[in-house]
């Protein structure tokens, strides 16, 4: 037994402790229309048009769905892979992969029927979830060490259809900002900058292709983590694009090895 396996014993098996402690997974359907349902959703569809598919709310999740996303972000610590793209991006993320593996609360809350359909009502669209070798269509980014952060982008769409980008916050241990510029895309009315701070519960919902964004730079000792959920019109996506897509998260996101290990599974599958 290794010195560091002893100090686990010693001090209570930490990993195995935070594993017996963690909360138990509500039920996710239920747990969003408890929310959703007591919203004035009329409002928040005019809320999201006026700000050219824009929402942020400050208060969304049930405060069990909170702390099960905490400790998951928590226990998942172990499992970020980070990456850094000099002047663009800094900071860690764990993929759908992952999550299936070892959150699967996660997975049955980017699926629930109630969550997809107030979104919908927002949107206006008739949302789908996004493929199964999409490491995106749900995602933890994290925000640990100085400097982690990511420059101003669009979360573009390579479907043939309009991609939704739905942000909730989970920890927020740091100075990290979501700033926006909305109506960049639409030249009939004046770019309109924002910022926003994203507690833990927190919401924003976009269209990934008009909002312009960021967030800004981690402090020292700060800890950031969001929890990411992508859907679309029409999942459908064309083989050149599809390359450039894969190409970005591996390199980007979630490294060569979780992106294309799917691809070849898939290879596979077919042969
Ligand atoms: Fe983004």
């Amino acid at each position: 037994m290794s010195t560091h396996a002893e100090d686990d014993v010693i001090a209570g098996a930490p990993v195995e402790r935070s594993r017996a402690s963690a909360p138990v997974a509500p039920n996710a359907d239920h747990a969003v229309a408890s929310r959703t349902l007591t919203f004035d959703n009329p409002r928040l569809r005019k809320d999201f048009a006026a700000q050219g598919a824009f929402l942020y709310l400050e208060d969304f999740l049930a405060p069990e769905v909170t702390a099960q996303l905490v400790h998951s972000a928590r226990a998942l610590l172990d499992e970020v892979n980070r990456n850094y793209l000099p002047g663009h991006k800094q900071g860690g993320s764990v993929s759908r992969h992952t999550i299936d593996r070892l959150a699967p609360f996660i997975a049955e809350l980017y699926s629930s029927k109630e969550l997809i359909g107030w979104l919908e009502q927002l949107s206006g669209d008739k949302l789908q979830v996004s493929p199964a070798d999409d490491p995106h269509a749900y995602a933890l980014y994290y925000y640990t060490r100085p400097g982690d952060h990511i420059g101003w982008h669009y979360d573009t769409s390579y479907y043939d259809g309009r991609r939704y980008t739905l942000l909730l916050g989970v920890i927020d241990e740091s100075s990290c900002r979501l700033d926006y510029e909305l109506h960049t895309r639409n030249p009939d009315v004046p770019d309109q900058p924002g910022s926003v701070q994203i507690p833990p519960g927190g919401l924003v919902f976009f269209d990934g292709d008009k909002l312009r964004h960021r967030i800004t730079p981690a402090g020292p000792n700060e800890m950031r983590v969001s929890l990411t959920f992508e859907y679309v019109t029409d999942p459908n996506m064309r083989p050149w694009r599809r390359f450039i897509s894969n190409m970005k998260d591996a390199i980007a996101y979630f490294g060569f090895r979780q992106v294309f290990r799917q691809m070849a599974s898939r290879g596979k599958d077919r042969a």
